[in-house]
């Protein structure tokens, strides 16, 4: 039984599985509409969240199956002091794959330990966000039709961003990739990430302050929000909350090809009127999260068509 706790625990045969998945369930949605016929997806989300779990649930009914959902840890046994392992157990018994998120990094790990079918981590406080990662490579590989020879971008909230940690470890295991690190002081990726993922494989990278002088020499501009939920203090985060703000003026400087992405949600680091720039990616981004998710729910659970 397979679970997707990190996104290092598929390798780049099984990404390159995924994509050519979800690029044939876009051709071909209806050859799909009954591979999950009878199984059930249980969305247990302990965060807030839109597009994930609606991603989810749709990708779910669009392969046949049907979804039972848990929306908001209040509702749950969680309340009343039930631990993510026995959630894990018992919704074992009831479904047949969990896509859980949590504010707490490493609960997904503890709820795969405990679960008798696979589960797949919507993000673990700030550490990772796997299926994030799904739809951002099939965003670039639809865009650029390659994961090697790219210089990726990365803006905002690096420290907290689990979306950016994700995609990091993905990116990483192809050629020719370069990473320009683009935070304030206080929101710089995390020495682990520095460490254990870009300084083990090698990559290379530089860090800076300024989005403007970044911009050139991008091709792909990954921008997040600044996280306030992991904040400890409210004053740091209306701080830093306007550290950048991507505006029409600023993609001036940028290449022509260049795809700008984010997770959303937005909140003011990508100015609306640069939604009708052709590099802005990050709808089509969210679209490509359930064609994805519809090819990892296929794989988790041994489907094919
Ligand atoms: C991201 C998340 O939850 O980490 N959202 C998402 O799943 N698309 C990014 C964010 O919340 O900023």
């Amino acid at each position: 039984m397979r679970s997707l706790i990190d996104i290092l625990d598929l390798d780049t045969g099984e990404i390159d599985a995924l994509v050519k998945t979800a690029l044939d369930i876009i051709s071909h949605p209806d050859t799909y509409a009954d591979v999950c016929r009878r199984k059930k997806l249980a969305t247990l989300f302990f965060e807030p969240s839109t597009r994930t779990r609606m991603s989810f649930e749709a990708a779910m009914y669009e392969l046949g199956g049907h979804v039972i959902s848990m929306t908001d840890g209040a509702s749950s046994s969680a309340s009343k002091g039930e631990s993510v392992a026995d959630t894990a157990k018992i919704v074992s018994c009831y479904a047949d794959i969990i896509a859980m998120r949590h504010p707490k990094e490493g609960a997904a790990l503890v709820a795969a330990k405990n679960a008798t079918v696979p589960v797949v981590n919507a993000g673990d406080g700030g550490h990772c966000h796997p299926t994030q990662t799904l739809a951002d490579l099939l965003t670039i590989w639809r865009g650029f039709g390659r994961f090697s020879n790219l210089t990726v971008g990365l803006c905002g909230d690096l420290k907290f961003g689990r979306t950016v940690h994700s995609l990091i470890g993905a990116l990483s295991r192809y050629q020719g990739i370069k990473f320009i690190l683009i935070s304030p002081e206080e929101l710089r990726l995390p020495g682990y990430v520095r460490g254990d993922v870009l300084d083990k494989c090698g990559i290379p990278y530089t860090e800076t302050k300024s989005l403007e002088d970044a911009l050139p020499e991008l091709d792909i501009l990954y921008m997040t929000r600044v996280q306030r939920e992991r904040f400890f203090n409210e004053e740091d985060y209306v701080r830093l909350k306007d550290s950048y703000v991507l505006t029409p003026e600023k993609l001036a400087g940028a290449k022509g090809d260049m795809a700008v992405l984010h997770p959303l949600p937005r909140v003011n680091e990508i100015s609306v009127s640069v939604d009708r720039d052709p590099r802005a990616k990050y709808f089509e981004q969210a679209a490509n999260g359930k064609y994805m998710r519809m090819a990892l729910i296929m794989m988790l659970l041994g489907l094919t068509v």
